[in-house]
């Protein structure tokens, strides 16, 4: 294949010159441009909406949107939108949704709300006339914020504690004003990107002026202002139980399973490799709701890895226990997350999960979410110790497979029928296509 040459002003060229400009670069077919139109809306107002929300679009990149229904949270029946690009996800929700709502369903419980952001900076003064001098520091910083935190402070948020940390251990002059937020309905990246940005011009200014400082100790240099996406206060605790005795039909087999299921989760709470599937199993989950209500799935992830590490080694997220004849099954998790503004109000299909979900209050979705984390983890680790892993896979793997032939529904039937005892893979599927055609 060809390789593409630099580019300068790429951005500035149409959609139609950036795929030409593709085409020739990699010496691809026409045909491209042709097969990555077809994927565009032709309802002109929704293709902008999707088109405003990144740069140099060539395309849509189109993937399911699913629903798992049968979910019971805090006694109320939902919905699940889920978008998911794997294909056993959805049916492992479905199927976990369905198996607890017989036994109580999903409790959900918020924790916390707290989010956090700071102000990284160097200062080459004292440390303790810094110190002495912060309570005045604090109340210009939130003076000079007041236009910026108005709207916040009226929805019952805002500011709700800023601390000064020095840190020689990391640079010798660094410092960091470590602030903690309520953000309300609002994931609130940019209203707390902005009071930090703005603490920073307020630091800078404050330090110039101040006399209590020397000349030499009135130079603030501002690194950065960025909100963390480790949010360990903003927090939700989920869970499942019910008799041992009603995991399964037969009584002793519900215990020899349910003995099963803790002793792996428990596995995965001390030993690494274990641990990192396992919460893979947990965000298969979560990722899809928060794909599917615009949330960014990034920050969850990145959040609650850092959480999972918090002491020292990282660990499964989710705890299960048996307790006098008990099973109980949970997660705690932090979920910052937001359903007024960013993309859950600009997608168009992101709205609609929203109206599925109910409209829910950012405090609803994030129970919703940790819900979904635990429901996939639930079939994933059920599926482990019982069947194996690759008899729901393999069944999915099949379908896809077979989806790329041109097969009647009775073709793909008779095709499932026979690969029900038989080992999958596309060469075989092949094999056994061309002896049935
Ligand atoms: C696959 O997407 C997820 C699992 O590997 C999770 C797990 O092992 O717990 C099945």
């Amino acid at each position: 294949m060809t390789e593409p040459k630099f580019i300068r002003g790429f951005s500035k060229l149409s959609r139609f010159q950036k795929v030409q400009w593709l085409i020739e670069a990699l010496n691809l077919d026409q045909s491209t441009a042709d097969f990555l139109k077809c994927f565009e809306l032709s309802d002109h107002e929704l293709q902008s909406v999707i088109d405003d929300l990144s740069e140099n679009q060539l395309s849509n990149f189109h993937l399911p949107f699913s629903v798992a229904p049968n979910f019971l949270v805090n006694g109320q029946f939902l919905a699940f939108p889920l978008v998911t690009e794997e294909s056993s996800v959805v049916a492992a929700l479905a199927k976990a949704a369905g198996f607890w709502a017989g036994r109580g369903g999903f409790h959900a419980k918020v924790i916390g709300t707290e989010k956090k952001g700071q102000l990284h900076f160097n200062w080459n003064g004292t440390p303790e006339n810094l110190t002495r001098l912060f309570p005045q520091l604090k109340e210009q910083l939130l003076g000079e914020v007041a236009s910026l935190t108005e709207n916040m402070a009226k929805r019952g948020g805002g500011i709700t504690l800023i601390e000064l940390k020095h840190l020689p251990e990391v640079l010798p002059n660094y410092y960091q004003l470590d602030v903690a937020f309520e953000t309300c309905d609002a994931m609130g990246a940019n209203f707390i990107n902005s009071c930090l940005e703005q603490f920073g011009r307020t630091l800078k200014s404050w330090a110039r002026q101040n006399e209590a400082f020397h000349d030499e100790e009135r130079h603030v240099e501002i690194i950065m202002a960025i909100l963390s996406n480790y949010a360990p206060n903003s927090r939700v605790k989920v869970w499942v139980e019910c008799p041992v005795s009603e995991l399964e039909t037969d009584r002793h087999q519900a215990r020899i399973f349910a003995d099963k299921f803790v002793q792996a989760v428990h596995i995965a709470r001390r030993d690494v490799s274990r641990a990192v599937t396992h919460n893979k199993g947990i965000f298969n989950g979560i990722d899809a709701l928060a794909i599917a209500t615009g949330n960014d799935f990034r920050a969850i992830e990145a959040g609650a890895h850092a959480y999972a590490s918090r002491k020292g080694v990282y660990s499964g997220l989710s705890y299960a226990e048996l307790s006098g004849g008990q099973f109980c099954f949970s997660l705690e998790i932090p979920l910052a997350v937001g359903v007024v503004g960013g993309v859950t109000s600009i997608h168009p299909l992101a709205k609609v999960a929203m109206k599925i979900l109910g409209e829910p209050s950012a405090k609803e979705l994030m129970t919703y979410l940790a819900v979904a984390g635990l429901a996939s983890n639930w079939s994933a680790v059920k599926a482990l110790v019982t069947t194996g892993i690759q008899q729901g896979h393999m069944k999915m793997h099949l379908s896809n497979i077979l989806s790329s032939f041109q097969l009647s529904g009775e073709q793909k039937q008779a095709a499932r029928l026979y690969f029900q005892d038989r080992e999958v893979s596309f060469s075989e599927v092949q094999k056994y296509l061309s002896e049935h055609a």
